[in-house]
């Protein structure tokens, strides 16, 4: 709260020539913008999935995800009605998989609170799970043409460069959205808003940006201070946590495999995961396997050899999964610390969503099922 206080006080917003730089962006959108397939029709549908989509995704990798969801969900009502397994199994690959729970949860909202049809209201928008005050400027501007700001990780780039801003943008949101707002052409917010995307994801990019093609260049003050690749200033970053998991893949004598389903609620809640836990101070790597299978299932196994160790980095941490074949001793398997338990073979395996580190673990299963030696003992997964 200081924090903000504070800034408030010592950015102050420039004069700017609003109307020229309105009319530039939108000559530029004209010739330059991209054709993008959430572009092609103003469905609130359609564009509130992309939205979300593209939340922390960049446009190449949503599209094909993009067209694979409106094949399976075409429209609000059918998501509404799916079963949450096979939305988490579309997203799949994608990340942050709160972002598919919210769309699901907020299509039975959209169905229930407003009759199906997706609401206009920029309270009602908000009030709906997954979607904060960006995506809703995002889709209430592409859909109905309304006049709503945005302030995205690429255009809090574009706005901090235009003004030349001398701290983090986290450090002065109120006024990047005010500038946001300022800037806005009421005439026509739809195209001004996605002009400004492309604009952050084109020309204004984080590392050698465009600026000799850049329809704001006259007025940039970082361009003109030649400060580009200095700002947007970045935020002091702490290193993150590293945890060492243990995990188990393991085996009973019908050559299946156990896999559990993780709690609804927190990180990866509702995917798929073969079991483990965390490595204690001191613990080894087996003996760790051991003990979570017991506390976590309740069962008893015998831990073999390892199968892979995979290095995957989420946004607030780092793990190594130290993954070893058990075989199945003793006990009926028991979702104490999970949703479900379930014995199942390599070829059903794919039918469940999984989160991506849980997939090279598949992999390497698949190679030692044909009998290959894992190619790549340690594979590094970053996002
Ligand atoms: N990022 C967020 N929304 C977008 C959109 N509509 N087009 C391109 N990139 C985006």
């Amino acid at each position: 709260m200081k924090e903000n206080a504070r800034s408030i006080e010592t950015v102050a917003l420039p004069e700017l020539p609003v109307t020229q730089l309105r009319r530039d962006l939108r000559q530029w959108y004209a010739e330059s913008g991209r054709r993008l397939p959430w572009r092609e029709r103003d469905d609130p549908y359609l564009i509130w999935v992309s939205e979300i989509m593209l939340q922390q995704t960049q446009v190449k990798t949503v599209i094909p995800y993009y067209q694979n969801w409106l094949s399976r969900f075409p429209d609000l009502a059918t998501l509404a009605k799916a079963d949450l397994q096979d939305v988490l199994k579309a997203w799949q690959g994608l990340g942050y998989y709160a972002r598919a729970r919210n769309l699901h949860k907020a299509a039975g909202a959209v169905v229930r609170q407003h009759g199906g049809i997706f609401p206009q209201q920029l309270d009602d928008v908000l009030a709906l799970p997954g979607i904060g005050r960006s995506t809703a400027g995002g889709i209430l501007s592409a859909a109905f043409n309304q006049p709503v700001s945005i302030l995205d990780g690429n255009v809090k780039r574009v706005l901090s460069r235009l003004i030349a801003l001398s701290v983090p943008p986290a450090k002065a949101l109120p006024q990047l959205w005010q500038l946001s707002d300022t800037l806005l052409d009421r005439e026509n917010p739809r195209d001004f808003n996605q002009a400004l995307m492309d604009l952050g994801a084109t020309l204004c990019t984080p590392k050698n940006p465009g600026c000799l093609l850049c329809p704001w260049r006259t007025s940039c003050k970082a361009y003109n201070l030649e400060k580009q690749s200095e700002i947007p200033m970045r935020e002091t970053r702490f290193p993150l946590p590293h945890k060492h998991i243990g995990v188990a893949v393991i085996w009973n004598d019908r050559q299946q495999l156990l896999i559990d389903r993780r709690l609804d609620s927190g990180l990866l809640g509702g995917l798929w995961e073969f079991p483990g836990g965390k490595i204690e101070p001191g613990e080894t790597i087996e003996a760790c396997i051991a003990r979570e299978i017991q506390e976590e299932l309740g069962i008893e196994v015998e831990v073999g050899e390892r199968l892979i160790t995979v290095e995957h980095a989420y946004t607030h941490f780092r793990v190594t999964l130290n993954v070893h074949h058990c075989r199945h001793l003793h006990g009926e398997p028991q979702a104490i610390e999970c949703q479900e338990v379930r014995w199942v073979t390599l070829e059903e395996i794919d039918r469940f969503p999984f989160p991506k580190a849980n997939t090279l673990i598949i992999e390497a299963l698949r190679e030692f099922a044909n009998g290959e030696p894992t190619s790549a003992p340690i594979r590094n997964e970053l996002r």
